[in-house]
């Protein structure tokens, strides 16, 4: 049994890691199960892509595919033409695919059009904006995938709504938390945390990248400024995404000081172990990413999702995560809750527990 394993953005390469692990210790059990690593290079950078390499022990690619960036149609139309030429030189059983990103996306199709069996890890999340490419590229995979491993029951149900067979489905939980718990007790403790003498509990960390709310300079500009002003001058850190960096340098390079304000601490993205490290120890998160509110969930820290709807509702019902929507307005309101110790405390989902790329193995061989 040959599978093909898709990586190419960021938010891939922690749900590959442990199927990797799985797979090597399903071949030591003696198992007839070889894989071949992927890499489409949608995110190509030390800081996007190589340190997560490094730190979570993934093997290097068999394959890069170099796609690059571009915009939404170029970078698919990147990625489909070369992940073809590599299966008609040299085809495979399986295409497994992990998230929403382009990458999911086109190389499923590929591997479809060729009669490769599909297997999407994450499948049959919803969030029900078409605005967002994930939401598209979550509905065109499932539309075309064979194997469906959910995290969720929720998920399957959306699956069972659309009409996919239940024996098509398997809800194991979610490997990227098998990362998260496999490193939680590595993480690293990055140079920030002398150079600013943060302090347990005593600052937030924020993430933004999402189209909608960093594209524009003055909608990205109001959310900042909000959230300073209501953070009570705790520290601030901000690990930039390139695409958010395109319009924050311009602004910075602007302003004599250099800075946007006093407790804002602007950093490049964090390699994954000294990321986790500051969430871990953190007042709360202010994000718009999918996967740091599981995260959070799992680490039981609070986390304001600035995001008006999520395809992860359980990180709502039973987790720390709550949708202040894109108004910068609900920010103030949230903080006051924060701050007066009234944060709800989160549970953990069901099957999150560092287990489901095994399950995901043992079936795929039994399949
Ligand atoms: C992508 C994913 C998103 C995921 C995010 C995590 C899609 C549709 N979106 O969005 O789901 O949450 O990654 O980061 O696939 N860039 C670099 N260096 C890199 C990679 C990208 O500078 O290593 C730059 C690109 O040139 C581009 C920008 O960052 O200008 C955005 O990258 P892109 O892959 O297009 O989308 P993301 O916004 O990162």
């Amino acid at each position: 049994m040959k599978i093909d394993l898709i990586a190419g953005a960021r938010p891939n390469f922690m749900k590959i890691a442990p199927i990797i692990d799985a797979i090597k210790f399903a071949q030591s059990r003696g198992q007839n199960i070889e894989y071949r690593l992927v890499h489409t290079g949608q995110h190509y950078d030390k800081n996007m892509s190589g340190s997560f390499f490094d730190q979570l022990g993934i093997p290097l690619p068999d394959v890069n595919l170099e796609s690059g960036s571009g915009s939404q149609a170029e970078q698919t139309a990147k990625i489909m033409v070369a992940y073809e030429s590599l299966l008609i030189k040299d085809s495979t059983d399986y295409c497994l695919v992990v998230g929403d990103v382009t990458s999911t996306m086109a190389c499923s199709i590929v591997a479809k059009k060729m009669n490769i069996k599909v297997i999407h890890v994450e499948g049959g999340i919803r969030s029900g904006d078409l605005t967002m490419p994930e939401e598209i590229n979550r509905i065109v995979t499932d539309s075309i995938t064979d194997y469906f491993f959910t995290t969720s029951e929720t998920a399957n149900s959306n699956l069972i709504n659309i009409g996919v067979k239940k024996e098509n489905i398997f809800f194991v939980g979610n490997t990227m938390i098998d990362t998260l718990l496999k490193h939680r007790f590595n993480f690293k403790k990055p140079p920030i945390w002398d150079k600013i003498k943060l302090k347990e509990k005593s600052y937030f960390v924020m993430t933004l990248h999402r189209p909608s709310n960093v594209d524009e300079e003055q909608i990205l500009i109001e959310l900042i400024n909000e959230i300073v002003a209501h953070s009570q001058n705790m520290p601030i850190v901000f690990p930039v995404h390139p695409r958010t960096a395109k319009i924050i340098k311009p602004l910075l390079s602007q302003n004599s000081n250099n800075s946007m304000a006093k407790n804002l601490y602007l950093v490049e993205p964090m390699s994954y172990l000294e990321f986790n490290y500051l969430v871990e120890k953190a007042k709360a998160v202010i994000t718009d990413s999918g996967g740091i509110t599981e995260e959070t969930t799992v680490m039981n820290i609070p986390c304001m999702t600035l995001r008006n709807n999520t395809e992860r509702p359980e990180t709502i019902e039973l987790g720390t995560n709550e949708l202040l929507g894109e108004d910068p307005k609900a920010i103030a309101l949230a903080m006051g809750k924060l701050f007066s110790g009234n944060w709800k405390k989160g549970n953990v989902p069901k099957l999150w527990d560092g287990k489901t790329s095994q399950r995901i193995i043992k079936r795929l061989i039994n399949i």
